[in-house]
């Protein structure tokens, strides 16, 4: 019991870690939240300090998501423990215990927990979104249909229930958190992702 309570505390505080705001800072001297759509995740990091910046917060993001089922994996290797530690990773990155619990979207989180959960599915989830993202220019647009499409390849793979019901509760949040995008989506405002803007 100990062991659980350990990695669902361990994978909150690695979630909460802002990568994207310390690193833009730290190396960048830039706050994120300032530029661009004010979210600390790899896509604004992209469209405010350039591709290399970018893929750096999109890859550390990724490892807090798949760090946290790999500790799950490790001290309590039981199919709901590694879902709720890769939720609470996903909470942590979207509401910091180091930012007032405020964060980002979870979306590069969300991608590092299913690769740990379900690898080739999460290579398809993550094909479809780099698909729609080259095609549209909408970052915002792939990452809720990729996040949708999680509990769907979850179930159509035969996965435990467990990593299905992780799906539909990650897909909801991640869309939720979408929700400003949503509506500039609808209303034709949304930004398209260029690199190295910052407005
Ligand atoms: O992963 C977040 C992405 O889907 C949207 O990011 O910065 O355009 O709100 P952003």
């Amino acid at each position: 019991m100990a062991s659980v309570l350990l990695v669902c505390l361990a994978s909150y505080l690695l979630g909460s870690i802002p990568n994207g705001l310390v690193f833009g800072k730290l190396i960048w001297h830039v706050d994120l939240r300032e530029y661009g759509s004010h979210n600390i995740g790899a896509t604004n990091a992209w469209r405010t300090l350039g591709k290399g910046p970018g893929f750096l917060i999109f890859l550390l993001d990724f490892l807090k998501g798949a760090l946290s089922v790999g500790l799950a994996e490790v001290f309590a290797p039981l199919p709901l423990v590694m879902v709720i530690a890769g939720i609470l990773a996903i909470v942590g990155h979207s509401c910091s215990l180091f930012l007032h619990f405020k964060g980002g979207k979870g979306v590069a989180t969300g991608l590092g927990v299913i690769a740990m959960l379900m690898p080739l599915p999460s290579l398809i989830v993550f094909l479809v979104w780099l698909a729609i993202v080259m095609v549209t220019k909408y970052v915002s647009l792939g990452s809720c249909i990729a996040a949708a499409l999680v509990p769907i390849l979850s179930y159509a793979w035969g996965y435990p229930g467990a990593y299905t019901a992780f799906g539909v509760l990650a897909a909801a949040f991640i869309i939720i958190r979408h929700k400003a995008n949503i509506v500039r989506l609808m209303n034709g405002t949304e930004n398209k992702i260029h690199a190295g803007h910052r407005d």
